[in-house]
This record gives structure tokens, sequence and C-alpha cells, in this order.
């Protein structure tokens, strides 16, 4: 069988480069090799349909993007990251165009919505437990009504990223309307006597969200922390997991001191999950296993049912965080995950294994041993 042809598609132009995602293309670009697969960068506007080709961008030995014309893919990893490109009606024309076309070799079909996600997940029995409550701040009885059964709640945009425009309140009181300590990274903390006042500082938009704080085992000094697991599906025959998902690594996000949240674009670092969690559990070893292997599990159960609701993905992130009691929670999906993390963490190893599996993956919806 011929090599197959991945087009990993966004919306950034090539030739002065692909912004922040430039390092992940040029690395699947070297995994595509090791998979044996044809790989490419490109854009809707650069489809000839007309003739059924494309223009696709390579990185030259040297990293410089190069373009030149290919036969259209086999199949699509879509890895588009701005959502007001979307909004372009011939970006949006382009992408309904090679969904219709490509259908099941057409994966990661969409950015997700905290909000969308949150509703998606929490008819499902499995996951229910694990999701903090999440409500869209449409009026102001919406916090009011969370107040009376949170201490910690965060306001946060529906489709916000990158830690960005996020505010933390602590009530410090048993009354729920009472007294509240109000943090975000662009105002300085406050306190203020009441619910209604800090809502006044948060001032959210009718398209944020305000959800139940999780509050997690201190650290360094009151460090942040979630954890970041990398999934993929593994396209082999016979995969050890039912669902064909599986697990490629877990890191542990740890914020500034004072911070609240642990995003690296928020100054965070990132070590590897069982350094943290021996951390966390100093003195109990087991627990910190324990910990992990709820992670695992936890982790597992949700691509199968995100993909009832958004279709077909091949990898998927998720921010976990964990309780006072080691309870495992799922604060979020990504399906543009980078990999900075990973090489912060020295998980050098599985960022290329998850470069491997994306084309293990791709290769296995043309060679059908997968879905
Ligand atoms: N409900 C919560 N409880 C505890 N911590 C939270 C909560 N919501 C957010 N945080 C902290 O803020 C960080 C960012 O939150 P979240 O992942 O929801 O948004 P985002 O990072 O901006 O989105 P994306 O991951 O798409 O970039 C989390 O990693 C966590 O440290
Ligand atoms: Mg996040």
């Amino acid at each position: 069988m011929s090599r197959v042809r991945v087009g990993m598609l966004t919306t950034t132009q090539g030739g002065g480069g692909f912004g922040e995602q430039a390092p992940l293309f040029r690395a699947l670009l070297r995994s595509a090799r090791r998979e044996g697969c044809i790989a490419y960068v490109f854009t809707p506007a650069g489809v000839d349909w007309d003739a059924g080709r494309v223009r696709g961008w390579v990185a030259s030995p040297g990293g410089r993007w190069r373009c030149r014309s290919f036969p259209m893919p086999d199949v699509i990893y879509d890895r588009i990251v701005c959502r007001e490109d979307l909004r372009r009606p011939a970006v949006d024309g382009a992408l309904s165009r090679l969904k219709a076309m490509y259908r099941g070799r057409y994966f990661n079909p969409c950015l997700l919505d905290k909000w969308e996600v949150y509703q998606a997940l929490a008819s499902d029995a499995s996951l229910d437990e694990h999701l903090p409550e999440t409500r869209l701040l449409t009026t102001p009885d919406v916090a009011r009504d969370m107040a009376g059964r949170h201490p910690v709640m965060f306001i946060k945009p529906r489709r916000g990223t990158q830690g960005r425009r996020i505010v933390r309140l602590d009530r410090r009181t048993s009354d729920p309307m009472g007294s509240y300590r109000v943090r975000s990274q662009i105002c300085r903390e406050q306190t203020v006597p009441t619910l209604d006042r800090a809502m006044a500082i948060a001032a959210p938009g009718t398209e944020d969200l305000i959800q139940q704080g999780i509050e997690g085992p201190s650290i360094r000094g009151g460090r942040p922390f979630d954890l970041r697991a990398l999934l993929h599906r593994d396209g082999r025959a016979g995969s050890r997991a039912e669902s064909g998902w599986r697990l490629t690594c877990i890191v542990a996000r740890v914020g500034r001191r004072g911070a609240i949240t642990s995003n690296l674009h928020t100054g965070g670092t990132a070590v590897r999950a069982r350094t943290l969690l021996r951390e966390v559990y100093r003195a109990r070893p087991s627990q910190a296993q324990a910990a992990l292997t709820r992670l695992r599990r936890l982790a597992l159960t949700v691509p199968p049912a995100l993909e009832r609701s958004f279709g077909h993905f091949g990898e998927l992130a998720l921010d976990l965080l964990l309780d006072g009691q080691g309870n495992p929670w799922l604060l979020e999906v990504n399906s543009r995950p980078g990999r900075r993390a990973l090489v912060l963490a020295g998980e050098g190893r599985a960022r290329a294994l998850a470069g491997r599996r994306i084309f293990r993956h791709a290769r296995s919806l043309v060679e059908g041993d997968d879905r």
C-alpha cells in the first residue's frame, strides 16, 4: 500500500511560521516520517478544489518552512486554534466541505467550549460525580445559588484559554452572601463584605461560567497544581484498552506561589506526575499510587463519552484536579493540546510517543484496522 498522506490543518499561514504551533508541527513532521506517513501542514485557503491538490508546508532540515503542491491528504488532523478564523465564511465553508468529504478520516473536528463539554459530560453517570458543578452566569441569581453550596468558586469565560480572565472567590464566613476574598491575574487581591460586591469586581459577561472550586492538598507554600493527562486513540489492532484510547502521559503543572491558576502561560511550571504526588503524600507513598490510579481511570472514561457528543478524536488532553481527600475531578478537555508541559517535565519520550500515536491512528483510518 502506498504511504498514507496526512494533512495537518491550521489557519495561520506558513512562510513566517505557524506561531506557537510551529515547534509542534516540526516535531509532528518528524514523527510522521518515522511512522511511514507523508505529512504536511495546510490551510483551508490552500486547497485547490478543482485540481484536487493542496498547498502543503513542510520544514526543511534547517527548520525553515517550504511550500509545495501535494495531492489532497488521505486523512486530516485538525489543529485549528483560532476561533475568530472559524467565524470567517471562507474558512467555515471550506471546513464543512472537507468534513463532508473526509467523514471518518477527519479527526479532532472542533475547538471545545467548556460549557458545551460540561453539559455533554454531566449527563454521563460515570462522570457526573467527577465534574465540578458549573453554570452559565446568565443572571446574578446563579451566583447566589452556587454560593449556597460552594465556599470556593471560579469565574471564567466558557471559551477561555491559557488561564486568561479567571477570577477566584473564597468565602470568608459561613454566610453565602457574606464576605469574600477576590483574586484574579489582573486586579490586586481584595476582600469585600458581600457576594454582590465580589461579583461586581469579577464583572462577568453572559458568556462566563461560575464553577465549584476544587481545593487540593497544599504544596510548596500553597502553590496551585493540576494534572494534565494526554490521551491518544491507539490505532493498532488488538489494542489493550477496549475503547481504543490509551493514556500516553500524565504530568503535573504547578502554578506560581500565590497564583490562582497552574497554567504555564500564567507562570506555572511542569513536573512528572509521580514526583508531584510523592511530594503531596510524602509520608504515604501508597496514597500517591492510589491517587495516580484513580486519575488514570477517570481519564480513560472521558474520551468515549466526549466522542458521543463531539465526533471523532485521535488525541485529547484533560485538566484534572485532586481534592483534599484524593478524589479526582475533571476540570477541562482540550482538543488542541500543546507539548510544552511534557518537555518541561522531562517527558521527552512521551512526547515522541504522542507524535507516533497520531500517525499510527491516521494510518489505521486508511488501512482499516481501527474503525
Ligand atoms: N474549579 C476550579 N477549581 C480549582 N482550580 C481551578 C478551577 N478552575 C480553574 N482552576 C485553576 O485555573 C486553571 C485554568 O483553568 P481552566 O483549565 O478551566 O481554563 P484554561 O486553562 O484557561 O483553559 P485551557 O486549558 O483551554 O487553556 C486550572 O488549571 C486550575 O489551576
Ligand atoms: Mg486549562
